[in-house]
């Protein structure tokens, strides 16, 4: 058993150098081999997920939510950053978020979510339900940007995902100022709340993450050209052989039961 870890570990060294991957730290680190999708591979690929192999929309976002939670606690761990702070969206970006948020209070955080333009949709109204019952708080008026270091160690960012065009609607202003200006670690979920999907930060006030989690497979704003140095894991582990080969996917393996993989280090 530990003769077929060892021999594994060295294996995915080798691939490593061969890309000329992360440091490797013996963790498993790769990315210059990925294929990222563009906007409307990502918009095709989730429609197969739903129409093609069934999924509903429940499932995949409580996969999605799970991994960015399992993310954020392997980069900031709730026994170091107590206190989070996950800022949802309208669309399924934020679904993901108060999923996140759920598991991130089973895995120790104390969880505030502020969630300020709200989807009138059962599956939003039970998810939001499910935070309240589980002891996360509601925040309904953020405090000053700058005041939210007072009260949190980390930010996580469920406002836009791979769908968003530009421009952001006045009444979320708030919220992505709060992701910008807090000086707080970011997590953004997908995608970096703002950036261009493809072309990434390409405004003047560019939200800058800490740390990316990609789901299902990585849009080309997460290049690390336009990441520089946060770190970037990929999530959202159920993506279908048919579909990993119809987009020519080139994912790195997951190790075990992983639920995430690191792509930089
Ligand atoms: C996205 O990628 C697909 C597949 O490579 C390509 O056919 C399509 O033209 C691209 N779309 C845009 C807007 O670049």
């Amino acid at each position: 058993m530990l003769l077929f870890r060892l021999f594994g570990s060295a294996l995915l060294l080798r691939v490593g150098n061969v890309f000329g991957g992360g440091i490797m730290t013996g963790k498993q680190c790769s990315s210059s081999s990925i294929r990222y999708l563009n906007q409307s591979e990502a918009v095709a690929l989730d429609q197969d997920l739903f129409n093609e192999y069934k999924f509903s929309v429940d499932q995949l976002m409580e996969l999605a939510g799970l991994s960015v939670a399992m993310a954020v606690a392997k980069v900031y761990p709730p026994s170091l950053y107590k206190s989070s702070l996950i800022v949802c969206g309208p669309g399924n970006n934020g679904g993901d978020g108060l999923v996140a948020a759920r598991h991130m209070k089973l895995f120790g955080y104390k969880v505030a979510v502020h969630y300020p333009k709200r989807t009138p949709r059962p599956l939003y109204e039970n998810l939001l339900h499910q935070c309240k019952n589980f002891g996360v708080d509601i925040v309904e008026q953020l405090p000053h940007p700058k005041d939210l270091i007072n009260d949190y160690n980390i930010l996580v960012d469920a406002l836009f995902g791979f769908s968003f065009k530009p421009p952001v609607r006045d009444e979320l202003k708030p919220a992505l100022d709060a992701l910008l200006d807090s000086g707080l670690p970011v997590c953004s979920v997908d995608i970096p709340s703002g950036w261009d999907v493809e072309n990434g930060p390409n405004t003047d006030r560019a939200l800058k993450p800490a740390l990316l989690i990609s789901l299902s497979a990585p849009k080309l704003c997460a290049k690390p050209e336009f990441l520089g140095d946060a770190k970037h894991y990929l999530g959202g582990r159920f993506l279908p052989l048919g579909i990993i080969t119809k987009y020519k996917l080139n994912l790195p393996p997951y190790l075990e039961q992983e639920q995430v993989v690191q792509l930089s280090c």
